[in-house]
C-alpha cells in the first residue's frame, strides 16, 4: 500500500491526538518509582486516556491486552503490565502508549530510569533519544526514507549497542500502523522519497548488549535474548515543507 498523505483536517486532528498523548505521557512519567507495579502504571494511563474522551489504541491490537506497553529492563517491547511485576531501584522501564482521537492515531514511547540507575544505563537511554534526533535530521521532503534509518544507525554505532532489527517504525493515521516500515538499521535501498503531509512514528529500539530479540511464551513480550537491558525512544513526526514537526511533544 501507498504511503498516505494526510490533508490539512487530518492533519490537525493527528496534531491533537499526539498533544494529547503527549500530555499523558507527562503525567505517567510522575508515577516512575520504585514500589510502583507495572499495572498501576497501566490503569492510570488508561483511565488518563479515557479522562480525554479518547480510546486507547493498543487495547485489543491484535490481541494485546492492555493500553500501555510496560517493558522493565531486558523487555525492548510490548511487556504486558502486571500487578505483580513491581518497578526495583536501578531498572529502567519503557513506557509505549497511543491512542484515538476522533479516528486518528498517535503513539509515542519513553524510557526511564526507576530512582538511581548507572551511568550505563542513563547513557542507553540518552543516546536511544539522541539516535531519534540524529535520524529525524534527514525528515524533509525530497529526503528518502532510508535516510532516517541510516543516521539512527550510523549514530548508534559509535557505542556498540544492538540495534533491534525485527520492529520498524511505521506511518500513523487512521490506523495504528501504516505503511511504510521505517528500519532503525542501515538500509541499502533509498526507499520511498519523502512528502509533505506524512505521519511517521520513528522509533528507535536499542539495546546495551546484542541486537538479537526473542518472544516471551505470552507471543508478546519482546526481550534481548543476552537478558541486557534496552531503551525504546518515539514520536510521531510530521513532514513538512521544512523542518520535521515532532506532533507527540508538548
Ligand atoms: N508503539 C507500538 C508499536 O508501534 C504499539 C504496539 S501496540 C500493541 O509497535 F498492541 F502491539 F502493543
Ligand atoms: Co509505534
Amino acid at each position: 500500500m501507498a504511503i498516505l498523505i494526510k490533508s490539512e483536517r487530518e492533519i490537525d486532528l493527528i496534531r491533537k491526538s499526539c498533544k494529547l498523548l503527549a500530555g499523558v505521557h507527562e503525567e505517567l512519567k510522575t508515577m516512575i518509582e520504585p514500589g510502583v507495579s507495572t499495572k498501576e502504571i497501566n490503569d492510570y494511563g488508561d483511565k488518563l486516556i479515557r479522562d480525554l474522551g479518547c480510546t486507547p489504541n493498543f487495547l485489543n491490537y491484535n490481541g494485546y491486552p492492555a493500553s500501555i506497553c510496560v517493558s522493565v529492563n531486558e523487555e525492548v517491547v510490548h511487556g504486558i503490565p502486571n500487578a505483580h511485576h513491581i518497578l526495583q531501584e536501578g531498572d529502567i522501564v519503557s513506557l509505549d502508549c497511543g491512542l484515538i482521537y476522533k479516528g486518528y492515531h498517535s503513539d509515542a514511547a519513553r524510557t526511564y530510569g526507576v530512582g538511581k540507575i548507572t551511568p550505563e544505563l542513563e547513557k542507553l537511554i540518552e543516546e536511544t533519544k539522541n539516535s531519534f534526533f540524529e535520524g529525524i535530521k534527514k525528515a524533509k521532503a525530497g529526503n528518502h526514507l532510508f535516510e532516517i534509518s541510516n543516521a539512527i544507525d550510523d549514530y548508534i554505532s559509535q557505542f556498540g549497542y544492538g540495534i533491534v532489527r525485527d520492529l520498524v517504525g511505521h506511518g500513523v493515521g487512521t490506523k495504528l500502523h501504516e505503511d511504510p516500515q521505517i528500519p532503525n538499521f542501515r538500509q541499502p535501498r533509498k526507499g520511498p522519497k519523502l512528502q509533505p503531509g506524512m505521519t511517521l512514528a520513528i522509533e528507535p529500539m536499542i539495546n546495551l548488549g546484542r541486537a538479537d530479540v526473542e518472544w516471551l511464551d505470552d507471543d508478546w513480550t519482546v526481550v534481548a535474548e543476552d537478558g541486557l537491558p534496552s531503551a525504546h525512544y518515539e514520536n510521531t513526526i510530521l513532514i513538512t515543507d521544512g523542518e520535521p514537526e515532532i506532533l507527540t511533544l508538548l
